[in-house]
């Protein structure tokens, strides 16, 4: 079921998804929070980062899962998703690194997809923060990508690296294969999901998610079967709702 909130701007909505976060971690300070990376949640990890330092809300007792990492580069890499996490919240929060997993994209990746599979397993997530592709990827779970998925490797599509090579040097620097948590790990695991998304290049993404058919097409439109997400918007973004 989908509780949809309309926002003036990309700063309001980080707001709005900080409250939700905040309020999660107050009343659970062992709280379980699912992370995403990319430009959508960066605003409300800045909030996040502000409310530790300037209210001493702790994240000392928090874990953290990631939804996804590329392959083919290091886990240092300035692009990985490992240092854009350090980099963008965990090194503003008190959280211990123990605590933090986020999935390996090196060595025998089966098995680490295998292997994170089974913490998730042990673990339900409070809340899952999601980003949405133009595609309506979530994690890296591309259209077609069945909706029992669990945590596996994906070979990226093309669009998807297009919009991910504003990050990089060029094109070709950009991965071409990712580790993600599967449709169906994040079905089964997340008891609540928190979606961000705007700019009017997410509002058809936006739209099928919520109005269309269910669809693998539209790997978002599997959570019109999950009980509660929150989707937080900026105007563009539900332009066609
Ligand atoms: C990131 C992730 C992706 C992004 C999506 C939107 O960990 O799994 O699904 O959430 O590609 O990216 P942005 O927010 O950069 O538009």
């Amino acid at each position: 079921m989908f509780k949809i909130i309309v926002c003036e701007n990309y700063e309001e909505m980080s707001k709005k998804a900080f409250s939700v976060i905040r309020d999660i971690v107050v009343e659970n300070p062992k709280a379980v929070l699912g992370l995403a990376t990319g430009s959508s949640p960066v605003g409300l990890y800045q909030l996040m980062i502000e409310d530790h330092q300037k209210n001493g809300t702790s994240y000392k007792d928090v874990t953290t899962f990631n939804l996804d990492e590329y392959l083919g580069i290091a886990k240092d890499h300035p692009q990985s998703y490992y240092t854009f996490m350090h980099e963008n919240l965990f090194k503003g929060l008190d959280i211990k690194e123990e605590n933090i997993h986020i999935p390996s994209g090196s060595g025998d990746v089966d098995q680490q997809a295998a292997n994170y599979e089974s913490l998730l397993a042990d673990n339900m997530i409070d809340v899952q923060v999601l980003g949405i592709g133009r595609n309506g990827h979530i994690g890296f779970n591309e259209p077609g990508t069945p909706f029992d998925a669990l945590t596996h490797i994906v070979k990226l599509k093309e669009n998807t690296r297009k919009d991910n090579a504003r990050f990089f040097d060029s094109l070709d620097e950009v991965p071409t294969q990712a580790i993600t948590m599967g449709s169906g790990t994040i079905m089964q695991r997340a008891k609540k999901v928190l979606m961000i998304a705007s700019g009017e290049a997410k509002q058809d993404a936006i739209y099928n998610m919520i109005k269309g058919p269910i669809t693998t097409d539209l790997p978002a439109s599997i959570l019109q079967k999950h009980d509660d997400v929150v989707v937080i918007l900026d105007k563009a973004a539900a332009a066609r709702l």
